[in-house]
C-alpha cells in the first residue's frame, strides 16, 4: 500500500515538474505511460479476481517474513537439498532460504504477474532460483526433498494424491496454513505465539 501512494505521489511530483520546466511534449508522453501501466496493473487485477473466484485458484498471497524465517529457524534443511515451492509466486520463499541454506530452489508458477515479478527480483539478486511458468500439477515432484505450498483447500485435496504418489520415501512437506484431508501431519509450527488462533498462523509438517 505504502509503495502504490509513494509511486502516485512521484508520478505526480514528476508531472508538475515537467509542467513547471514547459516540457509539455515530455509530460504528455509521461501521462500515457502511466495510463498504459495502470491498464496494464488492472487487467493483472481482474484476472486474479476470476481466477480466484471463478476457477478456485489460490491468490498470489506471499507469506511473510517472520513464517519464512520461522521454517529456516525450525527446518533443518540439508545441504545441496532439493527444494519446490508449489505455487511459488514471486519466488521470494526460495531466495530467502537460499540466503541462509545451501539448497536448490525449484518454484512453479502458472500466473504470469508473479513468475515476471519473479524473474526481475532474480536479476538483481545473489540468491537466484529457478522458477518455471508452469502448473505444478504437471510437474514431476520425485526429485524433491522439500516441498512448500501456501494454496487453498480445493488445490490441497488434488495435491495431497500426487504428493503421496510421486514424492521419494522421507520427503517432507511443509504446508502453510491449510491441511491436508487424509494425511496426518507429523508436526505443526505456530508463527506467532500471541495470535494463536489467527487465520494465517500455523505450518503444517507431513513425511512421506
Ligand atoms: C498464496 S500464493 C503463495 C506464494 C508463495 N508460495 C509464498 O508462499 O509466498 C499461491 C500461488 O500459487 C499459484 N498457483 C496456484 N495453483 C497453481 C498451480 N496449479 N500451478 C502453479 N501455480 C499455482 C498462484 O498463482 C499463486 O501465485
Amino acid at each position: 500500500m505504502i509503495v502504490i501512494l509513494l509511486t502516485i505521489l512521484l508520478c505526480g511530483a514528476i508531472l508538475l515538474l515537467l509542467y513547471h520546466l514547459q516540457l509539455y511534449f515530455i509530460a504528455l508522453y509521461f501521462s500515457y505511460f502511466i495510463i498504459f501501466t495502470t491498464l496494464i496493473i488492472l487487467i493483472f487485477i481482474f484476472i486474479e479476481v476470476y481466477r480466484v473466484i471463478f476457477k478456485g485458484h489460490a491468490p498470489y498471497i506471499c507469506s511473510s517474513n517472520k513464517l519464512i524465517k520461522k521454517i529456516i529457524k525450525e527446518i533443518n534443511f540439508k545441504p545441496n537439498s532439493v527444494v519446490y515451492d508449489l505455487g511459488c509466486g514471486d519466488g521470494r520463499f526460495l531466495r530467502q532460504l537460499k540466503k541462509h541454506k545451501q539448497i536448490q530452489g525449484i518454484g512453479y508458477e502458472y500466473f504470469l504477474m508473479p513468475y515476471i515479478i519473479g524473474q526481475i527480483y532474480n536479476l538483481f539478486s545473489k540468491n537466484k532460483v529457478k522458477i518455471k511458468l508452469k502448473n505444478f500439477f504437471k510437474a514431476d515432484l520425485s526429485q524433491a526433498d522439500y516441498v512448500f505450498c501456501y494454496l487453498i483447500t480445493d488445490e490441497m485435496a488434488k495435491l495431497e494424491k500426487k504428493l503421496k504418489q510421486e514424492l521419494k520415501p522421507g520427503a517432507l512437506v511443509i504446508s502453510n496454513t491449510f491441511k491436508f484431508k487424509n494425511w496426518q501431519p507429523e508436526n505443526f509450527i505456530v508463527i506467532n505465539e500471541k495470535r494463536k488462533n489467527a487465520l494465517s498462523n500455523k505450518l503444517y509438517i507431513y513425511k512421506k
